[in-house]
């Protein structure tokens, strides 16, 4: 590609200027507790390039945090904003036609045979709950999830979760919280190979109950790919398999959809993939694209279990969150974006697994669509994780111009997942950008 055609282009040192000033003005009025980023302030975004304040440009493969699936700053959805604010910002829970129309859209896409929604505004919040209503359903209390599973940070969800960060000094934690081994295949905690284990995690599913549970199992909850914890995937038939064991306990089965969907994974639903069908799906990020929103999705008999006055969430259903919803949801399917995530993600995964074969920090690349975890260690033969490298991956390629994150148990995973509108020439400059900055390590 020419010079001429590349979007990439940082001018001085990160970071720069103004960018510095701001760093040194927030640190004194905001309490330090954000996760580590590229040193960039945001200026303005459109598509899949980022400016910062001090003109300089990166290709951006973090989409905020796999909220702006519809592409930064999509004109069609800021005019929805736009049009929606001029008109109502806020009622509460007298109906506004935006949520009517949400509503209707959202469950006109939904994974069958899911046919209702309620609108909040946060992940966690959909978890939490998911989990009231699992409670509600079977008048028990015992909630099954995985280890490495992030559900958010309130209580429920945390409690959920089987990452420590959002766990620690919060205890005691929510009683009846169980947790099974995740396939989390690379780093399998039996030992075992994905070939020849027989999905052996399953298994031990009905270990983990019968050591932990009291008898009162009201559900289960899982994502479909466990993203903090390093964007790793099950193998093909894990997550149906579990659906039937599910099944036959008789729980209540949701699926935690928070970042998985809106066409993520290559589909809209990351639960078509093997047909699932959750009684529950947790839904939030892309549904939005920007704007802080969510939804859960249940079968109507499922949700039918609240009745009036027993959920609602003081900006959940706004009129503007409501237009938002149904304006990205027009562009997802008027521009096919889950298709494009598709396409675009068989490349990606191709050449990262090429940039993994040169590489000597490269241990893992998984994915699907355009989410991948690209694993760093300091040696292949250990396995031994690279969180400090994974820093500074950061950081270089944010002075060659591309925007990354972090995640993982140990902080090691790369995490690749721009918004779902990439080319193939954005594409390939950010590749070339990332194997550059991987060879100045
Ligand atoms: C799978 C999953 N569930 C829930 C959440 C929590 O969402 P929020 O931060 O909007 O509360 C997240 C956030 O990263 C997530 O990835």
């Amino acid at each position: 590609m020419s010079d001429a055609k590349k979007v990439a282009c940082v001018k001085g040192p990160l970071p720069g200027p103004r960018s510095r000033e701001l760093f040194e003005r927030w640190r004194k009025a905001e309490a330090q507790c954000a996760g580590y980023q590229a040193q960039v302030v945001w200026d303005h975004a459109r598509g899949v390039v980022v400016t910062d304040v001090d003109g300089n440009t990166f290709l951006d493969w973090t989409s905020g945090v796999l909220v702006t699936n519809v592409g930064h700053c999509h004109p069609a959805l800021v005019q929805a904003i736009q049009q929606a604010s001029e008109k109502l910002l806020n009622n509460y829970e007298c109906l506004n036609e935006p949520r009517v129309i949400a509503a209707e859209k959202l469950t006109s896409v939904l994974p069958r045979p899911l046919d209702r929604c309620f609108f909040l505004s946060t992940g966690s919040e959909t978890v939490e709950a998911a989990v009231r209503i699992m409670k509600r359903k079977t008048g028990n209390y015992e909630v099954i999830s995985f280890y490495g599973g992030f559900h958010g940070r309130t209580y429920a969800a945390a409690a959920a979760g089987g990452m420590p960060g959002p766990k620690k000094g919060y205890g005691p934690t929510l009683p009846g919280a169980i947790r099974a081994p995740y396939p989390y295949c690379y780093r399998c905690p039996f030992k075992a190979k994905p070939e020849t284990c027989g999905m052996l995690c399953l298994e031990f599913l009905d270990d983990c109950v019968r050591a932990n549970s009291t008898g009162s199992l009201a559900g289960l909850i899982v994502e479909p790919y466990q993203g903090a914890s390093g964007f790793i995937f099950p193998p093909e038939g894990w997550l149906s398999r579990l659906e039937q064991w599910v099944r036959s306990k008789g729980l209540v089965f949701t699926v935690d959809e928070v970042q998985a969907s809106y066409g993520r994974t290559g589909k809209f639903w990351a639960v078509e993939w093997e047909g699932v069908q959750p009684d529950l799906l947790c839904i939030g990020k892309g549904i939005g694209s920007g704007l802080p929103v969510s939804a859960i999705a249940a079968r109507s008999e499922v949700i039918g279990v609240l009745g009036p006055g027993e959920m609602s969430s003081t900006m959940g259903g706004n009129p503007v969150a409501s237009a938002c919803v149904t304006a990205v949801i027009d562009i997802m399917l008027r521009e096919n974006l889950a298709e494009n995530a598709r396409r675009m993600g068989e490349l990606l995964g191709k050449r990262l697994r090429e940039i993994q074969e040169r590489s000597p920090y490269v241990g893992d690349v998984r994915g699907k669509g355009l989410v991948f975890g690209v694993e760093l260690v300091k040696d292949k033969a250990t396995k031994e994780p690279a969180p400090d490298l994974t820093r500074k991956l950061i950081d270089v390629a944010a002075q060659n111009g591309l925007l990354i994150g972090s995640v993982g148990v140990f902080g090691n995973v790369i995490r690749v997942a721009p918004p779902l509108v990439i080319n193939e020439a954005e594409l390939d400059e950010s590749l070339e950008i990332f194997e550059r900055s991987l060879g100045q390590l």
